[in-house]
């Protein structure tokens, strides 16, 4: 029997980017080089050897992408700013140049009735803050709210909606313990430090940005969050579970909503917290507008005593459908948020910032890509964030990763997350089936599944 899944009417509709995965230019117009641009130009770094030289060239291409988030019907998008296009050395002297495109880049938005959604970070540290130690340096936390106040002062005449950070938590841990993205790094401590400054970044960069905002603005942040389930019911693997629940997702969530942190209760903590929380920060980072929630897969997790921290390893049920990249698990969406809402209570807005799946997509004979597994993604989670809504839960809105496929990370070219398929040789452009669907469900604002 069919079911027709409602949205309420003022549901916002999005899509999701960033730019080191799209802008390409990455030395144009007075660019200072990111940390991104070091690590994709050091061999063995990624997949093929690939780059984001060029990525999927959105900085000359910009209008030809609205066009296609206009013909979408997309409410919104989210997109990040270089730190580098607009403070080439981090600090210091400001890039005009570099400002100048974002300010293109919103007038073209607000054009199209797009409301402009901009993240501060998405990955992208300039190269000679990691010169100076980088996140694990608290001195960055301070000059990146220096570097909010000046986006902020130029661009929230017409930006309204500001996101510190994208998953701080895979900055610190992708970044600086696995050391599987820039800078590079593999060294625990380095990577609980890097987090708890990412954290302090987020609190006084709202505090920059509110008091230079040139009109009521929100300020918030986007969390990579995954549910973790316990490998089995044995004991063991339950307790492995909550340590892996209090490190993937406690130490973002209770710092920035309850104020507290979780890391303490790991040796780690105990080791680095003396000296790396200051009086004050914790006060500092519990502060949010808007909490974006960016699901991607649940975590199985087993006890594992070789795993440094948790005493855990995530494993992967077998008989389950996986993606190239993860597990596809449609009700972990649904049970974030309804988790989210009873055991923070957060009074502040929340929405999905991030939901997709890579499929590996090609164009058809006729031109058109029929990716179905896309779609059949997309109705299972947009099913379960409405359960979560009609449970009581005010989810304001939904946007997709990505709009067009990208430069994903050190999986480079080859994984394609877009509604739009782009040819990378050309550079042209194609809207999926999954555009088309997500575009009938914008308009309807639901769909029968
Ligand atoms: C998220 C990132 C985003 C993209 C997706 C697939 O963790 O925020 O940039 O890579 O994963």
């Amino acid at each position: 029997m069919s079911k027709y899944i409602a949205f309420p009417k003022e549901f916002i509709w999005g899509c999701a980017s960033s730019a080191y995965q799209v802008e390409g230019a990455w030395n144009e117009d007075g660019k200072g080089p990111s940390i991104w641009d070091t690590f994709v130009h050091t061999p063995g770094h990624v997949v093929n050897g690939e780059t984001g030289d060029l990525a999927v060239e959105h900085y000359h291409r910009y209008k030809e992408d609205v066009a296609l988030m206009k013909e979408l019907g997309l409410d919104a998008y989210r997109f990040s700013i270089a730190w580098a296009r607009v403070l080439p050395n981090g600090t210091g002297s400001v890039n005009q140049a570099g400002l100048d495109f974002y300010d293109r880049l919103v007038d073209e938005l607000l054009k199209n009735k797009i409301e402009p959604y901009a993240c501060l970070f998405h990955w992208d540290l300039p190269q000679s803050l990691q010169d100076k130690g980088g996140w694990p340096n608290r001195d960055t936390a301070y000059a990146f709210a220096d570097y909010a106040r000046v986006a902020t002062s130029r661009l929230s005449d017409r930006i309204k909606v500001w996101m510190t950070h994208n998953e701080p938590w895979v900055a610190a841990m992708a970044g600086h313990f696995a050391g599987e993205h820039a800078p590079g790094i593999k060294d625990v401590s380095a990577a609980f430090k890097a987090l708890h400054h990412l954290l302090l970044s987020h609190g006084l960069a709202t505090e920059a940005i509110r008091a230079s905002a040139r009109q009521p603005v929100k300020v918030g942040i986007t969390l990579n969050l995954n549910p973790v389930h316990p490998a089995s019911q044995l004991k063991k693997d339950r307790d492995a579970a909550s340590r892996m629940d209090a490190v993937l997702n406690r130490a973002t969530l209770d710092p920035l909503l309850k104020g507290t942190t979780p890391v303490q209760e790991f040796a780690i903590g105990k080791l680095i917290s003396g000296s790396l929380i200051k009086p004050g920060d914790m006060e500092k980072i519990r502060t949010l507008d808007l909490l974006g929630v960016n699901y991607y897969a649940r975590t199985v997790a087993r006890y594992d005593p070789k795993f440094p921290v948790v005493k855990a390893v995530q494993t992967h049920p077998e008989g389950n459908e996986y993606s190239g990249m993860w597990e596809i698990y449609p009700e972990g969406i649904y049970e974030l948020l309804t988790r989210i809402w009873k055991d923070y209570q957060p009074k502040c807005d929340l929405m999905i910032t991030e939901n997709g799946v890579p499929v590996p997509d090609g164009l058809d004979f006729d031109g058109r890509v029929r990716d179905e597994r896309r779609i059949r993604y997309l109705r299972d989670h947009l099913a379960q964030v409405q359960r979560a809504l009609a449970e009581g839960v005010p989810v304001k809105g939904y946007f997709h990763w990505s709009l067009m496929d990208n430069f994903e990370w050190a999986h480079g070219f080859g994984q394609r997350f877009g509604l739009v398929y782009v040819d990378f040789k050309t550079q042209k452009r194609t809207i999926k089936d999954s555009g088309r669907w997500f575009a009938r469900v914008i308009q309807e604002n639901g769909f029968d599944i």
